[in-house]
C-alpha cells in the first residue's frame, strides 16, 4: 500500500511509492478501455484557481473511467473564493463535506500543502505556483518508462524555463530516485533553482548545465521541452528579454539521437515548432494520453 494519504509534493514519495504508481498505471491501460466501477461511490472535487486543459480534464476522464463522479469549478471567478473573497481554508472546509478527494490547482507556492492542512479528505496537488506539479512528474516518468522501456540508465535533457516551470521542478526531484544523467538547458536568466541543483548533486546524479537548445538535444535519450512561463514573471520586461529565445526547431531534430523522444507537458506557445509533430521523435501527445492512466492509478491508490 502507498504511504501517502495526500499527494502534495513529489518529495513526499519514495521510489517504492513511485514504482507502485507506475505499475498501477500500466494496469490501468486495459481498465481505461473497458471501464470499471471501482470508484463508483466516490466523488472528486476539482478546484482550479488557474487555467488548465490537460490536468483537469484528464483527472475527470480518469474518474469517469473508474465509475466515479466529479464536481468543482474550472474558473475561480464563478466560485465564492473569486467572487466574494472566501478564504482557501473555508473553501476546503466546505468542499470536504461534498466530496471524497480534492484536486487543487492554485497560483501560490505552498497552496496545496495549506489546503491539505485544512482538509479531512485527501488532497492532490494539480499544480502549485512555480513550485510543483507532482502528478505531471508521475505521468512523465510513466511516459519515459513506457516509451524507452526503462528509467534507470537514461539520459534526459530538461529544456526551457527551468526557473519558473513547476513541471521540471517535480520531474527533476522524481528523477533523483533513479540512476540517470540530467542535462539542464536554459537561457542564463531561467536556470534551475540552485536548491534543486544541490539536491541533484547530493543525490549523486550526473548533472550538467548548458545554455543553448542545440547543446541540450544532442546525445540524450529524452528531450523534455517546456514553455517559458510568462504568467510567473514578476516583471513583464524580464519576460520580454527571453521571449522566443529558446525554441526547438525542425532542424534541431537532426541533431538528436535517432531513437530520442521529445516530451513536453504542454501547452506550448512558440518553443516547439508544430512541424516537429510528424517526426518519429515527437511523443508529447502520447504523453497526454499517459495522463489519464497515471491519474486513474493515483485516484485508485488514494481512494481504495
Ligand atoms: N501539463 C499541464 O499541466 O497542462 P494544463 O495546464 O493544460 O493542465
Amino acid at each position: 500500500m502507498p504511504r501517502f494519504h495526500n499527494l502534495i509534493s513529489i518529495q513526499d514519495l519514495t521510489r517504492e511509492d513511485i514504482d507502485l504508481i507506475l505499475a498501477r498505471a500500466s494496469e490501468m491501460e486495459e481498465v481505461s478501455v473497458r471501464r470499471s466501477n471501482i470508484l463508483k461511490d466516490k466523488i472528486m472535487a476539482c478546484l482550479f484557481f488557474e487555467p488548465s486543459t490537460r490536468t483537469r480534464l484528464s483527472f475527470e476522464s480518469a474518474m469517469f473511467r473508474l465509475g466515479g463522479n466529479v464536481l468543482g469549478f474550472a474558473d475561480v471567478a464563478v466560485s465564492s473564493a473569486g467572487g466574494k473573497g472566501e478564504t482557501l481554508a473555508d473553501t476546503i472546509k466546505t468542499v470536504e463535506r461534498y466530496a471524497d478527494v480534492i484536486v487543487i490547482r492554485h497560483p501560490l507556492d505552498g497552496s496545496a500543502r495549506v489546503a491539505s492542512e485544512f482538509s479531512a479528505i485527501p488532497v492532490i496537488n494539480a499544480g502549485s505556483g512555480s513550485e510543483e506539479h507532482p502528478t505531471q512528474a508521475l505521468l512523465d516518468l510513466y511516459s519515459i518508462k513506457k516509451m524507452k522501456g526503462k528509467i534507470d540508465g537514461i539520459s534526459i535533457s530538461l529544456c526551457g524555463d527551468l526557473k519558473y516551470g513547476r513541471t521540471v521542478h517535480s520531474l527533476a526531484m522524481a528523477l533523483l530516485h533513479y540512476n540517470v544523467s540530467i542535462r539542464l538547458a536554459a537561457p542564463p536568466q531561467l536556470r534551475m533553482k540552485p536548491a534543486i541543483i544541490e539536491k541533484m548533486l547530493s543525490s549523486g546524479v550526473d548533472v550538467t548545465t548548458v545554455d543553448s537548445v542545440e547543446e541540450g538535444v544532442k546525445d540524450v535519450d529524452v528531450i523534455y521541452m517546456t514553455r517559458i512561463q510568462k504568467e510567473r514573471f514578476p516583471d513583464v520586461r524580464e519576460y520580454d528579454a527571453v521571449r522566443g529565445k529558446f525554441r526547438l526547431r525542425l532542424e534541431d531534430v537532426s541533431l538528436m539521437k535517432k531513437d530520442a523522444i521529445i516530451l513536453h507537458p504542454l501547452p506550448r506557445v512558440d518553443e516547439l515548432d508544430p512541424a516537429i509533430d510528424s517526426t518519429p521523435q515527437a511523443k508529447y501527445f502520447d504523453q497526454v494520453a499517459a495522463g489519464v492512466v497515471t491519474r486513474m492509478a493515483i485516484l485508485d491508490l488514494i481512494l481504495n
